[in-house]
């Protein structure tokens, strides 16, 4: 694919700078970068610049958790026309020990997807993603378990138990972190990033063909800000630790690669969730097999769990210029 045009959202700390910073190097002309604030952003386009000795990043305002700055970045990003080659949807947080919800009632972890979604969504309506191009959305390795201090919730059985075993309403509450979930900032960011694997295996299946979507985990990079607002444990024991054993930590540029590495997969893997090998934080990334993230009616409860909340939905390519 040619490298042209990209945009990369979380990018005034950590690996959505990292990424930026790595497009321009890699020949990409132009890099829309995106922050929640109009300033904020603006100085990391600007210091962007200033690193690469380049002049291609373009600052946009987009807060994942206000439907209407979704909006606007969209009608800006309409106006300029340019269809996007690469949709990098980095944007993520481990939440605090209070719980936060959106004006909307999205639970701060889960935040994110909504707006990717709609971002997501929007572009594809507007024809403004390329025929071949990439998205790639962070995921993180708790998706898959076996991660100490965070496990995801065991979705069928908590729609079994709340739910008369329907799963979309069981996404929707965990998506909402109520009713019947009892806030553990770690588990709803596990559960977060699960719905992201989801979500992914979902889009796959409605993409134009020669476009593809991944989930990718950019493993474990703990000089960036991810975990500012977690707990005492994560923060102040978890973390050392981790960064005291060799191989369980990487620099935010090795993390971020991995997400440049799979926006050159193919079509053939579309859908899948890439992270470390089993145990591992660090080193090659491989398609995750773990049954419980190929199971299709998790993947489309995910699915329409989020188009409900977003209030956003899209079915199938072909209907793309006439949904606009
Ligand atoms: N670092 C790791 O070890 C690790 C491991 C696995 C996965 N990840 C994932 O990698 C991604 C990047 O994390 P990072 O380590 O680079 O963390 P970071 O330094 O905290 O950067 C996160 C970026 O996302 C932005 N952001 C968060 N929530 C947002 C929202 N609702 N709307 C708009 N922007 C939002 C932040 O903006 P503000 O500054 O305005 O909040 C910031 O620019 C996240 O999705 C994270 O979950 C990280």
């Amino acid at each position: 694919m040619k490298h042209s045009f990209a945009l990369v959202t979380g990018t005034t700390s950590g690996l959505g700078y990292a990424a930026a910073r790595m497009l321009a190097t890699k020949g990409y002309r132009q890099v829309i970068v995106t922050g929640r604030s109009l300033t904020r952003v603006q100085q990391t386009a600007a210091q962007l610049a200033a690193e690469t000795k380049t002049q291609v990043f373009t600052p946009l305002e987009l807060d994942l958790d206000t439907p209407s700055s979704v909006q606007s970045a969209l009608a800006e990003l309409v106006k300029r026309g340019r269809p996007l080659d690469f949709l990098l949807l980095n944007a993520g947080m481990v939440p605090g020990k209070t719980r936060v919800l959106t004006a909307a009632g999205v639970e701060a972890a889960q935040a994110p997807l909504i707006g990717h979604h709609q971002l997501t969504i929007g572009l594809l309506r507007a024809n403004l993603l390329s025929p071949n191009a990439r998205i790639v959305i962070a995921g993180a390795e708790p998706a898959r378990g076996g991660v100490p201090l965070f496990s995801y919730t065991d979705l069928p059985a908590f729609a079994a138990k709340n739910h008369q075993g329907d799963r979309t309403a069981a996404v929707e509450a965990l998506l909402r972190n109520g009713p019947n979930v009892k806030y553990v900032p770690n588990r709803a960011y596990a559960d977060a990033k699960l719905i992201v694997a989801w979500w992914a295996a979902a889009l796959a299946r409605r993409l134009p063909s020669g476009m593809a979507v991944y989930a990718v985990s950019p493993g474990a990079a703990t000089d960036t800000k991810v975990v500012r607002n977690a707990g005492p444990a994560l923060k102040w024991l978890f973390i050392p630790v981790v960064r005291l054993i060799p191989g369980m930590d990487q620099t935010p540029e090795t993390a971020a690669r991995r997400y440049l590495q799979a926006s050159e997969f193919g079509t053939d893997v579309s859908g899948k969730f890439f992270a470390s090998a089993q145990g591992k934080f660090t080193g090659p990334i491989e398609a995750q097999l773990h049954p419980h993230l190929h199971d299709r009616a998790s993947q489309e409860a995910a699915w329409q769990a989020v188009v409900k909340v977003s209030g956003v939905d899209f079915s199938s390519a072909p209907s793309l210029s006439a949904a606009s």
